[in-house]
């Protein structure tokens, strides 16, 4: 951001011109490359390739489970060309590999804790027993292990796995730890959309870091990075604006906002119609054609964008937070420059002729409108005293704050009292939208969803069943996913009895 558009003309001409100075300026240009706000094209010349995490299945168990090992272990990694970084990775050095699992199965997945602290990880999205949740209460030591061992009864659906440890969550996921999971099933299947992993089906873990000159991430340095850590540096699948290069056809784009704190408004740079066919919890009831689409942090979309006429062409996926940045933030002094302003995330290359002919069906998915049988619950987000806050108190790991009836289909009606969007997370179950201050949801949110952004000073009534899992001992997690304020105590308890 430093930078001005002269400034990087001149180390664009210096880096073409050099060749050996070339790494070293190279994050040095990345400050200013396209991220100022302007539409001024980011020179592509350095761009890497986007790492594809890769696609395990775990081993089949002779008694029919599908075991995986996910070690958390320390490592380095150039997130940003030219440095080098401290990271945490689950089976290696950042992020982790994308778990694939099919509904109907059973999975064990054995969790060692290599970072030398206490840790636990959560399979965000996944209806699973509260004891199998990796939330706080599942906390394990360095050195020590974790199994977590359900069946899969979520249908097909893109969810994701990160560390939920008490007070520390924001700082670990920061620091490298999160990983996709990549659940199917039949029905999916049979659609015929893009679904050749790496090829014409790709993950895209979004997020956004800041670095020091030595390549160490800084995480909360100033009293505002409280409201939220947000970076200066953008990364995908942890890699700074890189390239991936693609076949002319209909590719799928499996999007996790994986950012502590960052909204992202994306588009196309030709602003093109994409289709969103998919929300956090699974496929929509049907496509649904945009060329915008806001994410708060934990969301998930999958889009589907057609490249059959780009063959030999490049274009970047970009966000545009700054076209909506009104609408996320009222409060003064919240919106940093990036917010206000347009930053490149991916450049895609098409440099082949199609590989398979996949398609977008008219109809995805059947969802069937759920109906309340219990009185609603009110949640209030706010910052009461100093600190964050649900229905006026911080977070108490001995104090359940819920508990809800086994069965129970509720209401849950959600309202913000501040000036900044709160991402409103779910444990156990995926919900389904009723309203925003009244009005119905738009398209996109008419699927199943875990994480919903509720706008400043905005009320949102959401609908969920309590199906499956009782427990009344072990509870499971409500909270705001900026992970500053779940750190700070944005977040309740309920226990399914
Ligand atoms: Cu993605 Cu309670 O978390
Ligand atoms: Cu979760
Ligand atoms: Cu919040």
């Amino acid at each position: 951001m430093s930078l001005s558009r002269s400034r990087r003309r001149f180390l664009g001409k210096t880096l073409a011109l050099s060749g050996s100075g070339w790494l070293a300026l190279s994050g040095l240009a990345g400050c200013g490359g396209g991220n100022d706000g302007s539409n001024a094209p980011t020179p592509v010349d350095r761009t890497v390739d986007l790492p594809i995490p890769p696609l395990v299945e775990g081993r089949m168990r002779a008694d029919g489970v599908r075991t995986f090992t996910l070690r958390m272990q320390p490592g380095e990694t150039e997130l940003v060309a030219g440095l080098r970084t401290a990271t945490l990775g689950y089976e290696g050095a950042v992020l982790g590999p994308t778990l694939r699992m099919r509904r109907g199965e059973r999975v064990r997945i054995q969790v060692i804790n290599a970072i030398g602290e206490p840790a636990t990880t959560h399979w965000h999205g996944m209806h699973v027993p509260a004891a199998m949740d990796g939330n706080p209460h599942q906390t394990f030591g360095d050195g020590e292990s974790w199994t977590a061992e359900f069946d899969v009864l979520n249908e097909a659906s893109t969810l994701w796995y990160h560390p939920h440890t008490e007070g520390k969550t924001g700082e670990q996921v920061y620091r490298g730890l999160a990983g996709l999971i990549r659940v199917e099933d039949e029905h999916a299947d049979a659609l015929g959309l893009p679904s050749d992993y790496g090829v014409d089906d790709i993950p895209l873990v979004i997020q956004d870091r800041r670095l020091r000159a030595d390549g160490g991430l800084a995480y909360l340095e100033t009293a505002h990075d409280l409201m939220g850590m947000k970076g200066d540096r953008f990364l995908v699948n942890g890699r700074e604006r890189p390239r991936v290069y693609l076949p002319a056809q209909r590719v799928r784009l499996r999007v996790l906002n994986g950012s502590n704190a960052r909204i992202y408004y994306l588009g196309f740079e030709d602003d093109r119609p994409f289709q969103v066919v998919a929300s956090d919890g699974g496929l929509l009831p049907e496509p649904v054609t945009v060329n915008r689409l806001r994410m708060a942090p934990a969301e998930r979309f999958e889009i589907v964008v057609d490249l059959s006429r780009d063959l030999g062409r490049g274009l970047w996926l970009r966000s545009y937070t700054g076209e909506i940045v009104n609408s996320l933030y009222m409060a003064r002094g919240l919106a940093d420059t990036f917010d206000r302003g347009t930053v490149d995330l991916l450049r895609l290359e098409v440099d082949r002729n199609a590989i398979h002919t996949p398609v977008v069906p008219q109809r995805l998915n059947t969802i069937v409108a759920l109906e309340p049988n219990a009185p609603d619950r009110l949640f209030t987000l706010e910052v009461t005293n100093g600190e964050f806050t649900i229905n006026r108190k911080p977070m108490d790991m001995r104090r359940i704050d819920e508990r809800v009836r086994l069965g129970a289909v509720e209401v849950w009606e959600i309202r913000n009292n501040q000036g900044m969007l709160h991402p409103f997370h779910l444990h156990d179950v995926q919900f389904q939208v009723l309203s925003r201050d009244g009005a119905a949801p738009p398209p996109v949110e008419r699927g199943w969803k875990d994480t919903i952004a509720v706008l400043p000073f905005e009320t949102v009534r959401i609908v969920a069943r309590f199906a499956d899992f009782a427990d009344p001992d072990v509870p499971y997690m409500y909270h705001c996913h900026i992970l500053e304020h779940e750190d700070r105590a944005m977040m309740g308890q309920f226990v399914v009895t």
